[in-house]
């Protein structure tokens, strides 16, 4: 069994280490030995770290080793939309197997990935893609194909997760926070994809389509990140016995008439600590999956790194050289319930919102009329002495938390909040998931 591994960096190298030190169990395991046919990178001249690897194997031509005949399986690490998506369509149309733990691309574009597959004669794996070392993507493909999966909520983002786990631990603020992971090496030199919530989106799209049966790409998923969360928000879940965390949801739902659809969104919520997903700290993964007849599941672990997204990507290339030595091919994408996706404004969720208010009779009333004005139900109400430089005599803190209600409400609540008079300024606004 030959493979073509497309990449050599973080991911890359320790799916070398691990293909080296195991190779004769992997051998057993697969019922043919496992070997590297060659290695395509960017520049192959760098120093590798002492990888036990054969100079003569890399290249900087990845499309000619996928072409090459004696390659059976081609292993994507290198990231990014193009090439890697002309590579894989090329290496899944002449009938290779690919295992990619390329997430943007399968957010992007998993369907072109797909459609390639079925017109060649091999399997497309991506374990990797999403939560790194958690084996997540084969229970949703597989063990849970006999159950109707109706929610999936999950932290699938290890370094904003350290970033919020710090901000509670400590207080610090989101700037500081982030230093310390980038410090640490969690956060990448260019944080953006990470705090702006654009991997978790792509993650989120992926667990979708996958739990629903449905194609949802990264632009049917509402996002969000957590450059706007301050420590006065972290503090002011702390005081109500919850965190702040980063959650991909993906529910299923009904429209005005009734027919069944997909939200996904990637957002900050406040969620309480006795939720199972509170307790998930530093750069660490959980996906909690709800199921008709399964019930509730959670998936913990490793979320990135290069060992433990290698140690899925090995997962994934077991897999397809077993198949390919049967003769057998994996079931093809399931996409048959084609779900709409529904927009954000019709997701269902609570709020919990910190107004600065003028402290005078009829401020609450008016503050009131304005939640009863969008049909938002208020849960709770809070109201404490002005804080910080701004506030003064006169002047209060308002939290209220409100019931379930349309997000588009919520927004047009909080609009609406803002133009008052009597509202110094709307502080903070968060969604609330999970059982407060
Ligand atoms: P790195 O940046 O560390 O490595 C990228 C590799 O791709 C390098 O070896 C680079 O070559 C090579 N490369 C880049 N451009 C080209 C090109 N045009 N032609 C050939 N080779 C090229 O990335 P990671 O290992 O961190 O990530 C790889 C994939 O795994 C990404 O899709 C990422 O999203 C995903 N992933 C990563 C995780 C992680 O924790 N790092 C976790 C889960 C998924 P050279 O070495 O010469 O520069
Ligand atoms: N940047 C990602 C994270 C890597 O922080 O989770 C894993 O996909």
């Amino acid at each position: 069994m030959r493979l073509a591994l497309l990449g050599c960096g973080t991911v890359g190298a320790e799916v070398v280490r691990l293909l080296h030190e195991q190779s004769t169990d992997l051998a057993a395991r697969i019922g043919a030995p496992l070997e590297i046919a060659g290695i395509a990178v960017r520049r192959t001249g760098r120093d590798r770290g002492g990888l036990p690897i054969d100079p003569a194997l890399f290249t900087t031509d990845a499309l000619g080793l996928i072409k090459r005949d004696d390659v059976d399986v081609v292993v994507e690490v290198v990231g990014g939309i193009e090439p890697a998506r002309g590579w894989l369509v090329e290496a899944l149309r002449a009938g290779k197997s690919v295992v990619t733990a390329n997430k943007a691309l399968l957010a992007e574009d998993g369907g072109a990935l797909h459609d390639a597959a079925v017109e060649g004669s091999g399997d497309l794996y991506y374990e990797a893609s999403v939560a790194g070392a958690i084996p997540l993507l084969r229970p949703l493909r597989e063990s849970l194909h006999g159950d109707r999966i109706t929610r999936v909520t999950g932290i699938v983002n290890g370094t904003t997760n350290f970033i919020l786990s710090a901000m509670h631990a400590t207080g610090a603020g989101f700037a500081e926070a982030l230093d310390e992971a980038t410090e640490l090496g969690y956060a990448e030199a260019d944080p953006t994809a990470d705090v702006e919530g654009f991997d978790a989106a792509a993650k989120a799209a992926i667990l979708a389509s996958l739990a629903f049966h449905t194609r949802v790409g990264a632009a049917d998923v509402h996002r969000e990140g957590i450059t706007e969360v301050t420590a006065a928000d972290v503090a002011s879940a702390k005081a109500m016995g919850c965190t702040i965390k980063l959650l991909c949801i993906a529910a299923r739902g009904a429209d005005g008439r009734g027919q069944e659809t997909v939200g996904v969104r990637v957002h900050p919520a406040m969620i309480p600590l006795t939720h199972p997903l509170a307790s998930v700290g530093d750069a660490f993964n959980a996906v909690f999956v709800e199921a008709e007849a399964a019930g509730q599941l959670m998936f913990y672990g490793r979320g990135a790194g290069g060992a433990p997204t290698a140690s899925a990507v090995l997962g994934d290339v077991v897999a397809v050289a077993r198949n390919r030595l049967a003769g057998v091919r994996a079931a093809s994408e399931s996409a048959y319930a084609d779900l709409p996706v529904r927009p954000m404004g019709e997701a269902l969720t609570r709020y919990h919102i910190s107004l600065d208010v003028a402290d005078r009779p009829g401020v609450l009333e008016s503050v009131a009329g304005v939640f009863a004005r969008h049909d938002v139900s208020i849960a709770t109400v809070r109201q404490g002495p002005a804080g910080g430089s701004a506030g003064g005599a006169g002047e209060a803190v308002l939290v209220i938390v409100t019931h379930v209600a349309p997000d588009a409400a919520l927004a047009a609540t909080v609009r609406e909040l803002r133009g008052l008079d009597i509202v110094r300024s709307v502080a903070s606004v968060l969604r609330v998931e999970g059982g407060l």
